[in-house]
């Protein structure tokens, strides 16, 4: 009767039950190309204007995530409350879209980049996915390969173990984030090698909803025992964590440290070397563990994707001299899938490996 009532006036006039659907048939004939040209200017446009979710987030998705750590019993301090939901709306807002999704490098040296050709390999023929950036901490390094040549940014001196080595970090992340492009960070020493193609890199990370940052509980001497009281009460013993400071996070991950300073200084102030009762704490390897654990656990692998071999059991990685680059230990490398992250008190916690590592650092 619908249909009836949309008719002309005149067609109302007619008389007879079948006539409506008489007349229906030759409408339908209107509406099939009707139809069709609406679906192809649909797909025009759609291939003209992709929705970002065409271009960029179909391998790396980020849900707006409902998330919050797990508020602790006490009472929160006003900064930790201001802190708290900065990251929240760090964390749930999806990044800037980009159309050139781009990975930046991040180089923290000393001095002089001793593999610079060799990076330049794993870069060739890659322009416009990558940026570079170097921080050197001593020395103004002279450049023998063209992709680093204009690359340092404004630096400063850094200590071993000591808070001027997130600072450095933190230049690095900031000086990255400039461009909206970059979507992960990877940061890297003077001393890293890759192991893997660019290709391989790239898909790996973009395609992965998780930040690779190492991020384990070490009970022992080289782990809680750094922790310090003066922490309390925003960073608890039990959250106190530790891994390898080489990482490769996603932006909102990067924006995250960048705005922190509530924790930094935390950090700053009481995990340093020669604190009392003998203590040595080293910001690099438990600031940014500590606080991921704290504020986003499962957005984390709690990998590096840089190989690290704590098995020495000592306060730093194995350290890889020319000699024992072997072919076998390469493929090792290569081909890890599982790993171990040994603690300092003799027990191991195996767990699976997310990632393979693609470079190799000390
Ligand atoms: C990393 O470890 C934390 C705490 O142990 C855990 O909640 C989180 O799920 C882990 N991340 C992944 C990706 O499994
Ligand atoms: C490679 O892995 C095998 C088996 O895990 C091990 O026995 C061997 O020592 C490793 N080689 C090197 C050079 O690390």
């Amino acid at each position: 009767m619908k249909l009836l009532q949309l008719w002309p006036s005149g067609v109302k006039d007619m008389k007879g039950a079948p006539l409506p659907r008489a007349r229906a048939a030759p409408r339908r004939h209107i509406w099939i190309p009707v139809v069709v040209i609406f679906i192809a200017v649909t797909i025009l446009w759609v291939y003209m204007y992709p929705p970002q979710d065409y271009t960029y987030p179909v391998r790396d998705w980020y849900p707006v995530r409902d998330w919050f750590p797990a508020e602790p019993a006490r009472e929160l301090s006003d900064e930790e409350i201001a802190a708290r939901v900065v990251f929240r709306q760090i964390l749930s807002t999806p990044p800037f879209p980009s159309r050139n999704p781009k990975i930046a490098f991040m180089f923290m040296t000393p001095g002089k980049l001793p593999f610079e050709k060799l990076w330049e390999l794993f870069f060739k023929g890659h322009e416009g996915r990558y940026n570079i950036y170097v921080h050197a901490s001593r020395e103004k390094p002279e450049h023998i390969s063209s992709v680093f040549v204009g690359r340092d940014i404004h630096s400063d001196k850094v200590g071993w173990g000591m808070i001027s080595m997130v600072d450095a970090e933190r230049r690095l992340l900031a000086k990255a984030l400039e461009d909206t492009d970059n979507q992960q960070f990877v940061l890297l020493s003077d001393s890293c090698v890759p192991l893997h193609n660019f290709d391989y890199v790239y898909d790996f990370l973009m395609g992965s909803k998780h930040s690779f940052l190492d991020c384990f509980d070490d009970p022992g001497p080289h782990g809680v025992f750094r922790y310090s009281k003066h922490m309390l009460p925003e960073v608890r013993e039990t959250e106190f964590r530790k891994g390898s400071q080489w990482f490769s996070i996603k932006r909102q991950h990067a924006m995250v440290v960048v705005a922190d300073s509530l924790y930094y200084s935390k950090f700053r102030r009481y995990c340093k070397p020669g604190m009392e009762e003998g203590r040595n704490c080293y910001a690099d390897e438990h600031y940014l563990p500590t606080l991921f654990n704290m504020m986003d656990p499962a957005g984390i692998a709690n990998w590096s994707v840089t190989y690290v071999d704590w098995s020495e059991g000592k306060w730093h990685p194995r350290s890889f001299r020319a000699k024992d680059v072997t072919y076998e230990l390469l493929k090792n490398m290569t081909s890890i899938d599982t790993s171990y992250h040994v603690t300092s008190d003799e027990k191991v916690s195996p767990s699976l490996q997310f990632s393979l590592p693609f470079a190799i650092c000390h």
